[in-house]
């Protein structure tokens, strides 16, 4: 290991818990996200977006590829802006359902009750559009990042959580292509869609399909050896 740049144990702000409160926060956190489920209809009402900033910050205190961070976060409040990203991501979905997916495929989001009709884009309070970054610029030098797909996917997983817990609904969208996010948000070609992520409160008839709620079971995803 490298001696440089190191910090003391003591810096570590590693928080000592006893077996019996590791067990209680560990259940803690799970009854929590266990509830986090995907929502297609939302309201329109709005909300600090210092919650959104804190989401963002825990999320680029993840993990990544040697401390490159190849991540970058849009929000989205501009209504004219969502309306944009509206019309493209339909135009795609529609070709989506009716031409380009495949008939397994329709078949495994049947049971979601999804279609072309992307409402939620344009009604959300906050869109968060999340970016790979295959590079970053440093002095307009391009410098590789590694592990892009990881990080960014462990970032997003910490934003979600994060969003969850603040008392907030979303959807991971990912209509196929997004390169009309680069587009509209006027972001350099190394940069690569990831998902976009709606934000914002259910709306009060919000429908959620039963069967997302189906989770399977520990012994179905994991094995100790
Ligand atoms: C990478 C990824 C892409 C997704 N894309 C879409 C999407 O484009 N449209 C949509 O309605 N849901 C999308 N979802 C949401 C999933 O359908 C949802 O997470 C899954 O059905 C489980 O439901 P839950 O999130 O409520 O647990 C996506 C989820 C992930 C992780």
């Amino acid at each position: 290991m490298h001696k440089t740049n190191k910090y003391i144990t003591e810096d570590l702000k590693f928080s000592k818990q006893t077996i019996k409160e590791m067990k209680i926060n560990s259940k803690k956190f799970y009854e929590n996200i266990k509830n986090r489920r995907s929502v297609r209809e939302f309201d329109k009402k709005i909300f600090d977006i210092q919650i959104i900033n804190n989401a963002l910050l825990a999320a680029g205190s993840a993990p990544n590829g040697a401390n490159l961070q190849p991540w970058h976060f849009v929000i989205i409040k501009n209504q004219k802006v969502k309306n944009k990203i509206r019309k493209a991501a339909e135009e795609e979905e529609y070709k989506f359902y009716n031409k380009k997916a495949s008939q397994d495929w329709l078949n495994a989001l049947r049971p979601l009750g999804t279609d072309p009709n992307k409402e939620f884009l344009e009604k959300a309070p906050y869109l968060i559009a999340i970016f790979e970054k295959k590079y970053s610029l440093s002095k307009k030098e391009k410098i590789k990042n590694y592990y892009v797909r990881e990080s960014v996917g462990i970032a997003t997983g910490i934003l979600i959580s994060c969003l969850h817990f603040s008392g907030l609904a979303m959807l991971t969208h990912t209509p196929s292509p997004m390169t009309f996010l680069n587009k509209i948000l006027k972001r350099p070609n190394y940069e690569k869609p990831f998902v976009l992520l709606v934000v914002g409160y259910p709306s009060k008839d919000a429908n959620i399909p039963v069967f997302a709620k189906q989770k399977k079971k520990l012994k179905d995803i994991s094995t100790i050896i």
